[in-house]
């Protein structure tokens, strides 16, 4: 089987849906932020006060080369999409996931979840998150071969959903 890659906004269940996947299909998992803080051996807000968003960016562009066509569960930031090369990057790969959900739950999710701090979404409020996410939906959809709606789902029934339509 093909790897299968996540995208989505932040809060959209790309880490929590990766896990639960690799465990359903036996594949390893790679979780972007995960080898991000690894190497910068910082926290990722650190980096961007310290280093700046375009540095991080170029970061997650070699590991997005790096990783994509390991046949693994490759969950990623939420911002891959927004370098063009990245989108033609993920168009490329067979098996690439949007995990769509409404932004009132997104704002939701986001605003409580203290554990994972965010500087795109620190200090921000529902209105200036939204004004993140809406110019990004259209690379979303144009880098993803599949869309799941993950809106009232539990994980296991995105989980279903995915393998139910990878394996079309
Ligand atoms: C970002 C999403 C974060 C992390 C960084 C920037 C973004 O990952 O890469 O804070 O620009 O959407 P998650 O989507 O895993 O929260």
């Amino acid at each position: 089987m093909n790897g299968i890659v996540l995208i989505g906004f932040m809060g959209a269940g790309k880490t929590t849906i990766g896990s639960l996947l690799a465990k359903e299909t036996g594949m390893g998992q790679i979780d972007f932020d995960d080898l991000i803080t690894a190497e910068i051996g910082m926290s990722i807000q650190a980096f961007f006060a310290e280093h700046g968003e375009p540095a991080f960016r170029e970061i997650e562009t070699r590991i997005l080369a790096e990783t994509l066509t390991r046949p693994e569960i490759i969950s990623t930031g939420g911002g891959i999409v927004l370098k063009e090369e990245n989108r033609q990057l993920l168009k490329n790969m067979p098996q690439v996931v949007y995990l769509k959900t409404d932004p009132t739950e997104l704002i939701t999710r986001l605003q409580a979840d203290t554990k994972n701090v965010r500087p795109l979404v620190l200090s921000k409020t529902p209105a200036e998150i939204l004004a993140v996410y809406q110019p990004r939906i259209p690379f979303y959809e144009e880098s993803a071969s599949l869309v799941v709606d993950t809106t009232g789902k539990t994980p296991e029934e995105i989980v279903a959903e995915i393998l139910a339509k990878v394996g079309e």
